[in-house]
């Protein structure tokens, strides 16, 4: 059920993504080719499925806000392509291809991530559907989302952390920023538009809250023991760079039983919306066993 409702979203948001980054400046031509290079290579497309998930949650129509969606997947893109720069994770694949930076080279990949995450905004802004205020709102979100309070502030944090041992409550706020902060902004975003209750958005939130340490324990544990065929980039490159994760800080048995914690903890949250968060629920159930 959850694997088809994924893939629905996964069509959806792709048949637009392919339309989006065009140019008509022909010296503009490297940089797009760049920047759909990696928008355009697959992924699970998860945060946007999350962001489409959560307005038909609400029984919003999720038509008129796919550029929302697509947005979500421009900024997640982008924190891909400078996450695996040299100069950051250093990795060489990454959705089954070689990383932007080994075919385009640091400085234009570093360009690429730059000119997904403003586009993203420029999406936001042009959503015919939402009032400006929501979509005032929606920018917010996402800015907050990605930026020194999100996923830039996690990832310096993840510079930082490297060659050293955590506490659990570091490594917590690490992932939490990280990885968490851009998986509950679609969940925040779907209840921004649908104006959502505040006890509805808050028990959302938490889901996401939960969902994106359960990402993140099980993107620790695939690094350990995934492959390259199944997850499109190379496992062991966390043990090489001394990363601080889930599996240095707890073994993989200890990390594994903290994603089932995490997985409990996310599905708990969503008790009081009762079946209409199915999906969720399926969700967070699929994370715990990924291969990919
Ligand atoms: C990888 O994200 C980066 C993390 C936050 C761990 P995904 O596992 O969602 O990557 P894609 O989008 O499927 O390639
Ligand atoms: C990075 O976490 C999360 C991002 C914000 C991109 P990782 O560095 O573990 O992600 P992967 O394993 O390279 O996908
Ligand atoms: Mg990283
Ligand atoms: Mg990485
Ligand atoms: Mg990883």
């Amino acid at each position: 059920m959850i694997q088809s409702i994924l893939q629905e979203k996964k069509r959806l948001v792709e048949s637009r993504l392919q339309e989006l980054l065009q140019t008509k400046e022909p010296a503009h031509r490297t940089l797009y080719d760049a920047m759909n290079y990696s928008l355009l290579a697959g992924g699970k497309r998860i945060r946007p499925a999350l962001f489409l998930m959560g307005l038909d949650l609400f029984r919003v129509p999720s038509a008129p806000y796919i550029d929302a969606a697509c947005a979500i997947e421009c900024v997640h893109t982008y924190s891909l392509i400078h996450d695996d720069l040299p100069q950051m994770d250093n990795d060489d694949y990454r959705r089954g291809k070689l990383t932007n930076h080994k075919v385009y080279g640091a400085g234009m990949a570093t360009m690429a991530g730059d000119g997904l995450l403003t586009y993203a905004f420029e999406l936001l802004t042009g959503l015919p559907a939402a009032a400006p205020e929501i979509r005032c709102r929606l920018i917010m979100l996402l800015a907050k989302a990605a930026g020194p309070e999100g996923m830039v502030g996690g990832q310096a944090q993840d510079i930082e952390a490297e060659g050293r041992l955590l506490t659990p409550a570091e490594l917590r706020t690490l992932d939490r920023c990280k990885t968490g902060c851009l998986l509950c902004a679609p969940l925040d975003m779907a209840a921004a538009i649908a104006e959502a209750g505040d006890i509805e958005a808050a028990e959302l939130h938490e889901y996401g809250i939960h969902l994106g340490q359960l990402f993140q324990i099980t993107d620790d544990l695939l690094d350990a023991g995934g492959t390259l065929e199944e997850m499109g980039k190379n496992p062991g490159q966390d043990a090489v760079m001394h990363k601080a994760t889930y599996v240095s800080l707890a073994g993989a048995d200890g990390a594994r039983r903290l994603a089932e914690e995490e997985a409990n903890l996310a599905r708990e949250a969503l008790a009081p919306l009762g079946d209409e968060a199915k999906p969720f629920r399926e969700l967070a159930a699929w994370l715990l066993h990924r291969t990919k």
